[in-house]
């Protein structure tokens, strides 16, 4: 259930299994976006999860279909649907966990940030309502992009005088299952204990996969480090590519995003040595955000596990990635001071 990753300064502990049976909860977890290509299959994954008790499901559309499919499945959770401005504060009143994949998808050719100027107002305003009536949930943001949208988020948190920075995460974990996957078939791994932390932000060059801290250890000659770093930077311009029009990641980012709530509500749950990646506030950099390996408690961030030691490399990638990444930040928060 458990891989041991050996670090430079740390033995960590990663959950590779999604549902532990081991713990009970009864966690109310919201979904915003539940109607949506990663919402209805992250829904359905959420369902299967003995931790949680109500599954509250929010869309703009679609939601009593989706919400009505998934609950004649014989499972533990509670599955309610909301559709609509009017029923988005019964969906996350009280809720122990809000995650946000509403908004559009990126289609071909199209950056992460083409995306801002109709994803930046929905995760705010979605954000203000779980200010009012979930204020101590943790928060799962997967809308991109999502190196603004969490700050964004914090902003609107913040006016509204609830935030708590270690309950905010952006949601980066399918850069890690990305890394893992790609390493494990380079490498001929068994892929379920395959871990590679991928740090910075969440958009091409601010992805930035940390080979060297793989556990287990790999080595590459360096164009082959160099290829697969780019690979897993641009893998998401792969799927869109592929999709040709109809969308970005959904199945993969679904899968990801239980793995992170799973881990998430686990660690709430009082389980110990549960890590994820994840975009969160930090002092790592100077970007006030930064996706680094976090371990995970009742309170959300329990520790910020930091950087570690990195390669030349690695590091030159950290630097290429500063600039769009501060920026993509600002962006976010000029957002909410002009115009919320
Ligand atoms: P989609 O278009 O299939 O679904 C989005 C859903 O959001 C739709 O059902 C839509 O009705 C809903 N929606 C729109 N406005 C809303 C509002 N105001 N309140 C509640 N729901 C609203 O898109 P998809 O593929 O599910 O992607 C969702 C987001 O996730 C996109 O921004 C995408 O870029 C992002 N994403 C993030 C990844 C990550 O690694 N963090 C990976 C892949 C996608």
């Amino acid at each position: 259930m458990f891989s041991r990753l050996a670090r430079p300064s740390q033995i960590i502990f990663v959950a590779r299994k999604h549902f532990s049976t081991s713990s009970k909860n009864d966690s109310k977890v919201a979904v915003l976006g539940a109607a949506g290509g990663i919402g209805q299959p992250l829904s359905l994954l959420l369902k299967q999860s003995p931790l949680i008790s109500h599954l509250s499901l929010y869309d703009i559309a679609h939601t009593p279909g989706v919400a009505a499919d998934l609950s004649h499945i014989e499972t533990r959770p509670k599955v309610t649907g909301h559709m609509g401005d009017e029923q988005l504060a019964d969906c996350v009143k009280d809720a122990d966990l809000v995650l946000i994949p509403a908004g559009v998808p990126r289609k071909p050719g199209m950056t992460r940030d083409d995306l801002f100027n109709t994803n930046a107002s929905i995760v705010a305003n979605l954000i203000d309502s779980c200010a009012q009536n979930c204020p101590k949930a943790m928060i799962g943001i997967i809308t991109n992009p999502v190196n603004s949208t969490v700050p964004i988020a914090s902003e609107v948190l913040k006016l509204r005088g609830v935030y708590d920075k270690n309950r905010v995460f952006g949601v980066t974990t399918l850069d890690v299952v990305r890394s893992n996957t790609f390493i494990a078939e380079a490498k001929g791994l068994d892929v379920n204990k395959v871990f590679c932390p991928v740090i910075g932000g969440h958009s091409g060059i601010t992805i930035v996969p940390v080979i060297s801290q793989c556990s287990p250890s790999v080595s590459f000659p360096q164009d082959q480090r160099a290829a697969i770093s780019v690979r897993i930077q641009n893998a998401g311009t792969e799927v869109v590519e592929a999709k040709a029009g109809a969308g970005s990641a959904t199945l993969s980012m679904a899968y990801a995003a239980a793995e992170f709530a799973n881990s998430l509500l686990e660690a709430m749950n009082g389980t110990e040595g549960k890590v994820q990646c994840a975009f969160v506030a930090s002092d790592e950099t100077d970007a006030k955000y930064f996706a680094t390996p976090v371990l995970l408690g009742k309170n959300g961030v329990e520790k910020n596990l930091g950087i570690g030691h990195l390669l030349d490399y690695e590091r030159k990638l950290v630097t290429a990635a500063m600039d769009e990444l501060k920026s993509n930040i600002e962006k976010g928060e000029e957002f909410v001071a002009k115009q919320f």
